[in-house]
């Protein structure tokens, strides 16, 4: 399959990078800069990111390119800038600091990378250092009106670099400018598709797999299911699927979930264990040992499961791209603020071997493959789901009355969402049961109740979020039928933070 590497010196957008490259339908691997993989005859270029780093720094990112000439190389930001700093020119801090938008006052027309650019096409400038001089044989192939050598072409190679961001949004020809590099320089075919990846996933499980029987793990979500039905598709009946009731579920969700996965022809072993999880909840209010509670009994509950079937040689996960990039921590390891992807992970004894037939892609990609492989919508758009489901949204102790209350407060706060056509809109929502009771009138009489909290939040992909400005009618509407129709909550409140400084679960 022809591949792009991206070399990542740590910038925020390598991401980024990696998705655009992708929406060309053209394959691409992260891979951090100091672990350049073995470059097969696949591999047919490398673009070189950003970095917070400075070349001038002492201990910047220092790949090896010794690729560099052989195969078409892009150079990004830090990446135009290593290729001048390493090769005899010079960069130095830029007198002013050369952030946001700019337009282009040269484009070179002979360039194959500055191909349909249009003089004046807004770029986005990020960085505090700039290209003075050029080592001999780099030629200028756009400038700005600050920017001399805002992007250059070394002679004699199919090496290319330019100083601002093609990958974000505000680079308006941005998308060309990538276009230009993976298919007109490096020859991509843009052959990399829905149907291909779910073709040629499934002819790998097969050879992977052979005869062996596989167990997988479901949870409601796109991740498992997407990946449930890959398997399906590769080795049929031989997958078996364990789906755990936790008691923490949205309500009526284990029944309908369940369900549906029946109806898609998943061989699905439903599993009751709500009361071994009630019991392992017992009395914990701290969130992260109410996580690691959950995590240990999943494991428990999986595993004596799995232990009842046969002769499985194989352990199947839902992991995304995301989960396997290795992150170059140029600035130092990032700190774990909640212990969050801790369901899943089974103990050494179980010997099973790790299957993953989604850990290239990206979680919109998922949904992608999800809908080629004809899975409904109510799967493919469901709102993301904690693991540790209610649990993090009853603060304070979990018991099943609490659980019950806040299943009905979060299905008239969901199914509103629906009928009023506002769930796709939202990222996520939910509702969170507070650990505290307040005064109430209800006809004559005073009443000393619960409080709720209703969530919802606009994000693309949760690590920053914007609390979503929903219809003051519409939260009228929901507040009136949890009051009137949930017994013991005679408050609702909206919670109007945004992450960060807040997080989307309360716990
Ligand atoms: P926070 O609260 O950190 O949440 O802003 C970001 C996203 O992660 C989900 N989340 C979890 N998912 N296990 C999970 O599988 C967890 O322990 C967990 N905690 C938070 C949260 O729902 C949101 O989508």
């Amino acid at each position: 399959m022809q591949t792009i590497i991206i070399l990542d010196h740590g910038s925020q957008y390598t991401q980024l990078i990696a998705r655009k490259v992708r929406e060309l339908h053209v394959y691409c691997e992260i891979h951090p800069f100091n672990k350049v993989p073995e470059l097969s005859s696949e591999v047919i270029g490398v673009i070189l990111s950003g970095s917070p780093c400075s070349v001038r720094d002492a201990d910047a990112p220092k790949p090896d390119l010794s690729f560099k000439g052989k195969l078409p190389v892009l150079g990004v930001c830090y990446g135009a800038q290593y290729m001048v700093n390493a090769f005899g020119g010079n960069v130095v801090a830029s007198k002013i600091r050369e952030y946001g938008r700019a337009n282009l006052s040269y484009v070179d027309r002979e360039c194959k990378l500055m191909k349909d650019v249009p003089l004046n096409s807004q770029v986005w400038m990020s960085h505090g250092d700039t290209i003075e001089t050029m080592p001999e044989g780099y030629k200028v192939i756009c400038s700005t009106e600050s920017v001399k050598n805002a992007g250059y072409k070394i002679e004699g190679e199919e090496t290319y670099a330019i100083q601002f961001h093609p990958e974000v949004y505000h680079s308006k020809d941005g998308l060309t400018i990538l276009k230009n590099f993976v298919v007109g320089v490096c020859g991509a075919r843009q052959d990399w598709t829905e149907e291909s990846y779910i073709e040629t996933t499934i002819a790998n499980l097969r050879e992977q797999l052979q005869e062996d029987k596989v167990v997988l793990g479901l949870s409601g979500g796109v991740d498992s299911s997407v990946a449930a039905m890959l398997l399906h598709k590769a080795i049929g009946n031989r997958l078996n699927c364990i789906f755990v009731d936790n008691g923490l579920l949205r309500k009526d969700e284990f029944e309908n979930v369940l369900n549906s996965y029946k109806g898609m022809g998943l061989n699905v072993i439903g599993v009751d264990a709500k009361d071994i999880f009630y019991k392992a909840l017992e009395g914990l209010t701290d969130p992260e040992k109410k996580r690691k509670a959950i995590g240990k009994t999943f494991i428990d509950v999986f595993d004596s499961e799995a232990g009842k079937l046969t002769d499985v040689k194989w352990l199947a996960q839902g992991t995304i791209y995301p989960d396997v990039i290795e992150s170059c921590s140029v600035k130092g390891p990032s700190v774990t603020i909640k212990s969050h992807h801790n369901v899943g992970g089974l103990p050494d004894y179980m010997k099973l071997k790790l299957v993953e037939p989604l850990r290239s892609l990206f979680k919109d990609e998922v949904r992608r493959v999800g809908k080629a492989l004809g899975l409904k919508d109510e799967l493919l758009k469901r709102h993301p789901f904690p693991g540790p489901g209610l649990a993090i949204r009853i603060l304070g102790d979990i018991t099943a009355e609490k659980v019950k209350i806040l299943q009905e407060v979060d299905d008239i706060f969901i199914s509103n969402l629906k009928s009023e056509g506002l769930y796709d809109k939202v990222w996520q929502a939910g509702a969170v049961l507070l650990p505290i009771q307040s005064v109430g009138v209800m006809g004559d009489e005073r009443t000393y109740e619960r409080v709720v909290a209703l969530r919802a939040v606009e994000s693309v992909d949760g690590m920053t979020a914007d609390w979503s400005h929903l219809p003051y009618e519409f939260l009228a509407k929901v507040s009136n039928e949890i009051i009137n129709k949930v017994k013991g909550v005679n408050r609702v409140c909206y919670d109007i933070s945004s992450k960060p400084p807040a997080t989307i679960e309360w716990e």
